[in-house]
């Protein structure tokens, strides 16, 4: 893989695709035992998590639902600090089990703004797989089931994952330089 320019800036590769892939399947397959025979819900983290939640949602066995929210939080490539709910839960979750898919947990803030809004649907257990997660980022007490890949505090593009709109239909990821 080689270096890439996104608008203005020049990213490095940093996951190719097969290692993103083999982690989802490991991912995949913790997640089927967790949630064996309980019909989970997919709660889709729009929009960068789009990719992810396609390549994990397929491996999933037996009964399960997926639904779509939307968030946003970032411009450019820093976090606004304000969170924005531009599609919210329209869906049943009363005594459901939920797993969240989200591409990329930075300051947490996306989190903590949308678990109050989870939990007040009553659901029997919330479950929290993320892609990436930048611990050194993180501003709010998390408890993360899954983690794809622990990553540095640098921004990432590719695989869902923009960098102001741009970027997301990479195949793989790459590290700003
Ligand atoms: P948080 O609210 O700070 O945890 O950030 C969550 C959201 O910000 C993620 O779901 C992404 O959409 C976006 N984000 C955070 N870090 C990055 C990055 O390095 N590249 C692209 N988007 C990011
Ligand atoms: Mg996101």
């Amino acid at each position: 893989m080689e270096e890439i320019q996104v608008k203005d800036l020049t990213f490095v590769p940093f996951l190719s695709s097969d290692t993103i892939q083999a982690r989802i399947t490991e991912l995949a397959t913790i997640l089927n035992k967790e949630t064996a025979g309980e019909q989970p819900i997919f709660i889709c983290i729009l929009n960068g998590s789009f990719l992810f939640a396609t390549d994990l949602f397929r491996q999933i066995e037996g009964d399960a639902e997926i639904t779509f929210v939307k968030m946003a939080s970032y411009s450019g490539t820093t976090s606004t600090g304000k969170v924005m709910t531009l599609l919210g839960l329209d869906v049943e979750l009363y005594d459901r089990t939920v797993v969240i898919v989200e591409d990329i947990i930075d300051t947490g803030r996306t989190m903590s703004e949308f678990l109050p809004q989870l939990a007040k649907k009553g659901p029997k257990k919330v479950i929290i797989a993320s892609l990436l997660v930048k611990p050194e980022a993180l501003e709010h007490q998390l408890d993360i089931d899954h983690v794809g890949f622990e990553i540095d505090n640098r921004f990432v593009v590719g695989y869902g994952l923009d960098y102001d709109g741009l970027g997301r239909n990479l195949p793989a990821i790459y590290q700003l330089k």
